[in-house]
């Protein structure tokens, strides 16, 4: 049976298609969409600015929805379970592959960018993939557990402890969800935008300790908050190159630094900051096996995702709500959708 998708078939070019119904292939299981989150990534597929997209694509990667059929599996899933889907392929016999980090597998393959995503009314998907939704996350919410799982990926490369700071360039949805994971892990996120509404919000959500780069002095208030250490931790998730070139200033001797954002261009790093203050940094991809920990933390209100959900619309709506978004970006944290 044609089924509705959400595709782009070119840059600046989206719409609902029609397209036919997915078969599973070996080890993998048949779902029924029932939510699915926009990303900055499915905006960027729009706009023709993700270098990683190929088209034309069914854009979206953050999945939530019902078992339809399902192969034997470790988990134990079965027809009829609500699951999110961690959203990507990996070829299984790759270095990365081979230790486990299937998130950083040489050929690895996401949802929505280099193969056909989840913004559809059936998917298929490895078994494996799969992760069972606790009964009381409604559908609207469940998709967030994805942009979480990169939030808590990056908090855990970084080894947040308790009671350290942790400085976050970026207050958009990664960002925000990492102040607020961060918060629930007992630490002191330190928000930095340019956009003082996003820091207002995160502000009203218990973030006590905002930058507004526009109109504040980054270093003497990483100071004042810090009492002049500076931060243990820093988490890149702007994308922005002048951010990830001041990872470097904010970060205290002996401190670690994570890589989420992306940019598109090259930065340029003075490298003796580097070696002067023994600077751990490390990049973070996608996750890696947190997404329980994600729809726990939802589950449980510790991470209050509701906050961060603008807007929900229909699958008819989102071709017009994506070019919305695009336009302005400000006005939206995210927006799901419900099949
Ligand atoms: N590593 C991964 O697997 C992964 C997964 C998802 C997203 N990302 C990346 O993480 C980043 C954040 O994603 P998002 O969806 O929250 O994006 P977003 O566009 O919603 O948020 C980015 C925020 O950064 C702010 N910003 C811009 N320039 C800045 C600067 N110089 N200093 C501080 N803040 C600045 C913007 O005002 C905005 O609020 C993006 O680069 C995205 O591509 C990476
Ligand atoms: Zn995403
Ligand atoms: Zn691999």
């Amino acid at each position: 049976m044609p089924m509705k998708a959400v595709y782009i078939e070119e840059p600046g070019k989206i719409y609902i298609k029609e397209v036919a119904e997915p078969v599973a292939a070996e080890g993998e299981a048949v779902i029924r969409v029932h939510s699915a989150g926009i990303c900055g990534s499915d905006i960027g597929a729009y706009r023709g600015t993700n270098g990683l997209v190929s088209y034309p694509r069914v854009i979206g990667h953050e999945i939530a929805g019902e078992i339809l059929s399902i192969p034997a599996n470790s988990k134990g899933l079965k027809v009829g379970d609500r699951v999110v889907v961690d959203p990507y392929l990996y070829c299984g016999h790759c270095y990365p592959c081979s230790i486990g980090r299937t998130n950083c597998c040489n050929d690895l393959k996401v949802l929505g960018v280099h193969v056909d995503g989840g913004m559809t009314e059936v998917i298929t998907h490895p078994a494996e993939m799969l992760v069972p939704i606790p009964d009381n996350i409604p559908w609207e919410l469940a998709p967030i557990a994805e942009p979480l799982t990169i939030a808590l990926h990056g908090i855990h490369r970084l080894g947040l402890k308790k009671g350290e700071h942790i400085a976050i360039n970026g207050a958009g949805t990664i960002g925000l969800l990492a102040a607020l994971s961060a918060l629930a892990y007992g630490a002191e996120p330190i928000l930095i935008d340019l956009v003082e509404e996003r820091l207002n919000f995160a502000q009203s959500l218990g973030v006590k300790y905002c930058i507004n780069l526009k109109t504040d002095d980054l270093l003497e208030k990483v100071a004042e908050y810090t009492d002049g250490r500076m931060c243990e931790c820093v988490m890149e998730a702007s994308g922005a190159n002048s951010a990830i070139r001041s990872t470097l200033d904010i970060v205290c001797h002996a401190g670690r630094v994570v890589l989420t954002g992306w940019p598109s261009k090259e930065t340029s790093l003075p490298t003796d900051y580097i070696t002067r203050k023994e600077i751990d940094i490390r990049g973070a991809r996608t996750s890696a096996g947190e997404f329980e920990e994600a729809l726990e933390l939802i589950e449980s209100g510790r991470v209050n995702v509701r906050a961060v959900l603008t807007k929900l619309v229909e699958v008819d709506e989102a071709p017009a709500t994506l070019e919305d978004i695009s336009a302005n970006p400000g006005n939206y944290l995210k927006v799901n959708v419900l099949f």
